[in-house]
């Protein structure tokens, strides 16, 4: 009888051993290896936030910084200025590309201020760049990774991964897929009637990348324009109480001002923080798989997105475009995550 409840104590033992094994590699296995390209920016700084918070689902391997919103010196700062909001240090930043492709630099201080950042204190950061350029990380991170394994979220012009293609084409292989927040079909863009600003920034870099045949998906205004803030949501954030709240409440009762004047909405979209919530819960958006092509001529479609969303030329298709998002859905996920810092 002893001799039994031993046996049967030991296969317990071993059976919850190997679920515990099972379920840990399942989580590894399932963790989203990320890497972070972006110009913050007000809804970048957003949406490395809500990253940053998420580490049981995405493991953050860098931030790199690209001219965008405003200069790099800038962009990069800020990144690292959310990094320290997070209370995220050991997640390195890399500054790379200053300026855009083959186009003069843009620039976005009208939405985002002259520091890329208003309604927030902005310090500089206690801990610095990396001493490499963001170019070269992606060439040896994506040369060393294993194939398929490695997620880009694309929150700016795509400067950064385009250089890294043009000089090392073979490091598509460690890609797993390009989540970009960028362009515009169904209602024109905003920064020219018919151009969204990450693409007009640098419309050479988004056609490298297109054109390098990597599994994209694209986060456009069609979608980002569904997802706007309002009281009810700015409640629920400042409900949470905490630092990383106030300081979201902040940027974002600034930031969605010149959006909701020019457009006449009601509340103001939180662009590249849809992003990361694709990469959380894709089930809260909807899309299809479209060909589209980037203008990269000079004149008035300069920087727009053709997106053939009825398959009327019968193109490859070649992103995956989406449409349609859960707007509660989404601010429910940003407050939860950022009810998860300090
Ligand atoms: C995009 O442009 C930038 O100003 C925002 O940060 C976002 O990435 C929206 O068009
Ligand atoms: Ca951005």
């Amino acid at each position: 009888m002893f001799r039994f409840a031993q046996v049967f104590r030991q296969l317990i033992r071993s059976v919850s051993l190997l679920s515990v094994i099972t379920i840990s590699s399942v989580q590894a296995a399932d963790k989203i290896d990320l890497i972070i390209d972006t110009d913050p920016g007000a809804d970048d700084v957003v949406a490395l936030l809500m990253a940053l918070a998420s580490p049981e689902q995405l493991n953050v391997r860098a931030i790199t910084t690209v001219a965008g919103n405003v200069r790099l010196d800038k962009t990069s700062r800020n990144a690292r200025l959310a990094r320290e909001w997070a209370g995220r240090e050991d997640v390195p930043v890399y500054a790379g590309a200053p300026k855009p492709l083959v186009r003069s630099p843009i620039y976005a201080e009208n939405i985002h201020g002259k520091e890329g950042l208003t309604g927030v204190p902005i310090h500089e950061p206690a801990k610095g760049l990396e001493s490499i350029n963001a170019v070269n990380y992606l060439i040896d991170t994506l040369r060393a990774a294993k194939p398929g394994s490695v997620t880009i979220a694309m929150l700016g012009p795509q400067t950064n991964l385009a250089l890294a293609l043009t000089q090392a084409p073979d490091i598509t292989r460690g890609i797993k897929e390009v989540v970009v927040m960028g362009g515009a079909h169904f209602n024109g863009g905003n920064i020219t009637p018919v151009a969204e600003f990450n693409i007009y920034a640098d419309p050479h870099a988004a056609d490298v990348v297109l054109k390098s045949g990597v599994k994209l998906t694209y986060v456009p205004l069609d979608v980002t324009h569904k997802i706007l803030t309002s009281e009810a949501r700015m409640k629920q954030i400042a409900a949470l109480g905490n630092t990383a709240g106030k300081l979201v409440g902040g940027i974002l009762n600034e930031y969605v001002k010149g959006d909701m004047e020019h457009y006449g909405l009601p509340g103001g979209p939180v662009h590249d923080a849809s992003v990361i919530a694709y990469l959380l819960n894709p089930e809260l958006f909807t899309g299809r798989d479209v060909n589209m092509v980037v203008d990269t001529r000079e004149g008035p479609t300069f920087g727009q997105t053709i997106v053939d969303w009825y398959n009327t030329l019968n193109q490859p298709k070649n992103v995956f475009w989406i449409e349609g998002g859960d707007a509660q859905g989404f601010f429910d996920l940003l407050t939860s995550r950022l009810g998860r810092l300090k």
